[in-house]
């Protein structure tokens, strides 16, 4: 059967597609070889100690496709193009002239959960220029020449190019001695721009001192630290001023880059966020992501790379970037009368009367939302002249609708956020208190002891199996798990399992049942979250949106009237 189909993830294009592709990447060279850059193409395959650099983050590592030649040695498909061709310019290109201006079009491949409608078999036009050093002037080159592609590929679109450092990060957590895990997670909250869930993590790691440790407060002020590329010597001030040795010496070069772009054609198109999270390792200075609206996902993405390239005790700095065709290819026209418009996922059900009442409580024409027939779309007016557009979707398609793109903001819980919080990237912006509950491994009254007793494999039946495979696997409990749509609570009644991990609220359903909690998971509750490309190039309506929603107060939780 499966000699009909490709592999989810990767597919055929076929006529008009194939030569959209070819219109993208042939423009691509032309912009890159105007410039001095020469073709390389790199083989498919690469033995993986190549990528060992180029982790960034466990998913990063865990999601290209291995497997073993004949003699048993591991390769990777290639995941990405410059780990290759910084091989490349260490040994067949080890005694050619600086700088090295490669330039590349080649597809790589990196495995997505199957039904997350993501490629696995994506195609980058880039450029990698090696052997010029970290300078306003060097940098600036490649940022402009970043620009001339996002523009080509974008025409009419809407786009902007936002700087970075993943170095501010990166000083923080060495000072504070995290260890791999907890720098993991402070890593993810920072990107997610969750300050909430970052402040409580940071709390408990510290024992409730955190406020007067300074790493601390820095760690939290980088997700709020961007804005357009004029206001970076203010972002920078604010770092600077907590006088943390290294740190605002380590994002000093991103000021100089946004002070030189700032005085360019550009400017307009160009931000800067002072709390970017580095993807890879390898990244060593700026890093540069690419947005251009109709696409829920960055289309450039590149950075300085000074210690990736070694030829011999030498190692050459460099810098480069690439294109996302594949993403430009499935990007849609976004029409300008639209730009304005929000759409807003809410999570139907328990949280669906709570997210009206918050409509309302702000003003809201919630109208369309209390009385919606069969319609799926509804419009919900503000006085001040703003509409919102509303869907009511189940909640893991909330997540999924913010992560593609299609709705700039969504309000789902925290459960579904925890299950489902692999398929996709999105920002977590606001814990909003309410629809609290928590998760909970439960089972028959007074077997608690019977649960964790003996040597068996124990059989835990629940809807949200991410959840229960992490909470049993750090518990170091041997489970099998059974997925269950609804009612999980059957499962235990019925026989099917020892146990369940799932939501309590009031406990009620628990207890009429004759069942226990056995062990608190963790605390739930309504949370906002946004698309990342929605809150670069609609930043000006998602911000009114929210300040309407949660009255300017980001980090404070609001109670719906
Ligand atoms: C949730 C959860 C429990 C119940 C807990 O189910 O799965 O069954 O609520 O609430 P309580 O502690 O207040 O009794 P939900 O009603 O969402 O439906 P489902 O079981 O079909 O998922």
């Amino acid at each position: 059967m499966y000699n009909k189909i490709t592999p989810e993830g990767c597919r055929d294009l076929l006529f008009e597609e194939a030569s959209a592709r070819r219109g993208i990447e042939n423009s691509l060279a032309d912009i890159f070889e105007r410039h001095g850059y020469r073709e390389v193409i790199t083989p498919l395959l690469e033995f993986t100690d190549v990528f060992s650099d180029f982790c960034g983050t466990r998913a990063n590592h865990e999601n290209y496709y291995r497997l073993t030649d004949c003699r048993g040695r591991l390769l990777a498909v290639r995941p990405e193009s410059t780990a290759p061709i910084a091989r490349l310019a260490a040994t067949r290109l080890k005694d050619a002239a600086l700088p090295l201006k490669l330039r590349y079009s080649q597809t790589m491949l990196r495995s997505h959960p199957k039904t997350s409608g993501r490629d696995d078999e994506i195609v980058q036009s880039g450029i990698e220029c090696i052997g010029t050093s970290e300078s306003g002037e060097n940098d600036a080159e490649i940022v402009s020449l970043a620009m001339l592609a996002l523009a080509s590929v974008s025409g009419e679109r809407r786009h902007i190019l936002e700087l970075g450092s993943g170095n501010a990060l990166r000083i923080l957590i060495s000072r504070l001695n995290f260890d791999e895990d907890t720098s993991e997670t402070v890593r993810g909250l920072v990107a997610s721009k969750n300050v909430t869930e970052l402040k409580k993590l940071l709390q408990n790691l510290t024992r409730g001192t955190a406020a007067g440790i300074p790493e601390i407060h820095a760690l939290c002020l980088l997700p709020q630290l961007y804005g357009s590329v004029s206001d970076a010597p203010a972002l920078f001030a604010r770092l600077e001023r907590l006088n943390i040795p290294g740190l605002a010496d380590s994002v000093r070069p991103l000021l100089t880059l946004c002070r030189r772009v700032a005085a360019t054609d550009c400017a307009g198109k160009v931000y800067v966020d002072f709390g970017e999270v580095n993807r890879f390792d390898y990244y060593t200075g700026v890093v540069l992501t690419g947005y251009m609206a109709g696409c829920g996902m960055p289309v450039v993405t590149g950075g300085r790379y000074d210690g990736l390239v070694r030829r011999g005790a030498e190692t050459l700095p460099g810098m480069g970037f690439a294109v996302n065709v594949t993403a430009v290819l499935k990007s849609k026209p976004a029409p300008d009368s639209h730009k304005n418009t929000i759409k807003i996922a809410l999570t139907k059900g328990r949280l669906e009367k709570l997210a009206c009442e918050l409509f309302k409580s702000r003003g809201f024409d919630v109208s369309a939302l209390v009385d919606k027939g069969r319609r799926l779309l509804l419009p919900v007016t503000h006085p001040s002249g703003i509409t919102v557009e509303a869907v009511l979707a189940k909640p893991p398609d909330v997540i999924t609708y913010v992560t593609h793109g299609v709705c700039d903001l969504g309000l789902v819980g925290k459960d579904t956020i925890l299950e489902y919080e692999d398929s996709g990237d999105f920002l977590e912006l606001h814990d909003f208190g309410w629809g609290a509950c928590r998760f909970a491994l439960a089972g028959a009254a007074g077997r608690r002891d019977d649960f964790y007793g003996g040597y068996g494999v124990k059989v835990v039946a629940t809807k949200y199996p991410e959840v229960a495979r992490q909470f049993c696997d750090e518990r170091g409990i041997p489970a099998e798990l059974v997925k269950i749509e609804g009612s999980v609570e059957l499962a235990p009644l019925l026989g099917l399992s020892d146990a369940i991990v799932d939501i309590v609220e009031t406990g009620g359903t628990l207890s009429a049942n004759g069942l226990a909690v056995y062990d608190d998971i963790c605390d739930i509750s309504a949370r906002l979250i946004g698309n990342v490309v929605s809150f670069k190039l609609k930043s000006s309506a998602v911000s009114e949106i929210l300040k309407i929603l949660l009255g300017d107060k980001n980090d404070e939780n609001i109670q719906p009237a």
